[in-house]
């Protein structure tokens, strides 16, 4: 019996010294140390032994147990901690590898003169008012003084969609829009941008869709003086500190006195240059003091009422602020192109 009891032990923990796992230890466990293993069997022919032996047998074999035990636990703690060896290996991650850069978009150059523009008619007291692309014949023409047979509505040729519905030309229409809003009460003061369309074939320089920024304020005593004052600080502002405006005569028919408005040239600074075609001039918009048919037609009272607009196309000032020299650059989307305006916040 005691034999039997040692060679047990042997074969337990050779068995224990083989597991590779934590299943086949416990495997292991039960069938040595379970109920129905082997040393419980031997341990049932106790009875045939004399009263001497019996409880050095008895001692033998919790000692045999003992010992399975205390290596199968010695085993599983080296088998666990290789566990977690072989996870921390497998998960390691290496902290000096450099990162992959995370690709950013920026704003559009559009976008960052319309904001540019924006900002600083806000910071004078203007709101941003907006008006719908697809727009009535009234109010893209009609009640800015322009009516059916009017000449100058050829100057803008126009996607119609009805007879009474088109693509807005110009942003003027939001002027008509917003006064009539107002209720014939002023002050209005207003500042929209947005996209108009024109038939036109796409060229360096021309385009049928594009952008323009309009500009209204209506309210009592408006002069030609406030208007030219306002163009003053917007020529610096966009253009550098230096500029100087001038204003020549024009004609738009919603407006009376109309004017063309020039910047001295930011590059040759009015000398002549390739720019400013020589004349040390730019042309950047047109404006002037709103027609009294226009105050009228959205119910102001042109005698208590006067007021200036002005309009500007926003790829031209852009094309113009960072030497652009195609027009088409600003809706082919090349990433290339659009990169280049790429700011650091
Ligand atoms: N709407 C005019 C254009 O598209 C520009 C303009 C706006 C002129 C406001 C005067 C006043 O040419």
């Amino acid at each position: 019996m005691q034999e039997r009891l040692k060679e047990l032990q042997q074969e337990a923990l050779e068995a224990i010294q083989k597991a590779t796992d934590l299943k086949a230890l416990n495997e292991i466990r039960v069938s040595y140390l379970g109920k129905k293993g082997p040393i419980t069997e031997v341990l049932k022919g106790m009875g045939k032994l004399s009263a001497e032996e019996r409880p050095k047998m008895g001692a033998l074999a919790n000692e045999v147990r003992d010992i399975i035990s205390a290596n199968i636990e010695e085993k599983q703690q080296g088998l666990e901690a290789a566990a977690v060896e072989a996870q921390l290996a497998s998960e390691t991650i290496d902290v000096t590898l450099p990162g992959r850069p995370i690709q950013t978009g920026n704003h559009h150059p559009l976008t960052r003169i319309v904001e540019e523009i924006e900002d600083l008619f806000i910071g004078m007291g203007y709101t941003v008012a907006e008006g719908p692309e697809v727009e009535q014949d009234y109010y893209n023409f009609e009640a800015l003084n322009l009516p059916k047979s009017h000449p100058a509505r050829d100057a803008q040729d126009s996607f119609y969609i009805t007879d009474e519905v088109l693509l807005r030309t110009q942003t003027s229409p939001v002027q008509a829009r917003t006064m009539e809003k107002h209720d014939g009460k002023g002050p209005v003061k207003i500042i929209c941008p947005g996209k108009v369309y024109r038939r036109d074939s796409d060229d360096a320089t021309h385009s049928h869709q594009f952008m323009q920024i309009e500009g209204l304020v209506v309210a009592e005593n408006i002069r030609m003086s406030d208007l030219k004052g306002t163009l003053e600080l917007f020529a610096k502002k966009l253009f550098g500190e230096d500029r100087e405006i001038r204003l020549r005569p024009s004609f738009f028919p919603f407006t009376e006195p109309s004017v063309e408005v020039d910047v001295s040239c930011f590059k040759c600074g009015g000398h002549g240059c390739n720019i400013c075609k020589q004349t040390g001039w730019i042309e950047v918009l047109g404006s002037g003091m709103v027609h009294p048919n226009v105050l009228e037609m959205s119910g102001f009272d042109s005698k208590k009422y006067s007021g200036f607009a002005f309009g500007m196309g926003v790829e031209r000032i852009a094309m113009l602020k960072y030497g652009i020299d195609d027009i088409r650059h600003f809706y082919t989307n090349d990433v290339r192109f659009l990169k280049q305006f790429q700011v650091k916040e």
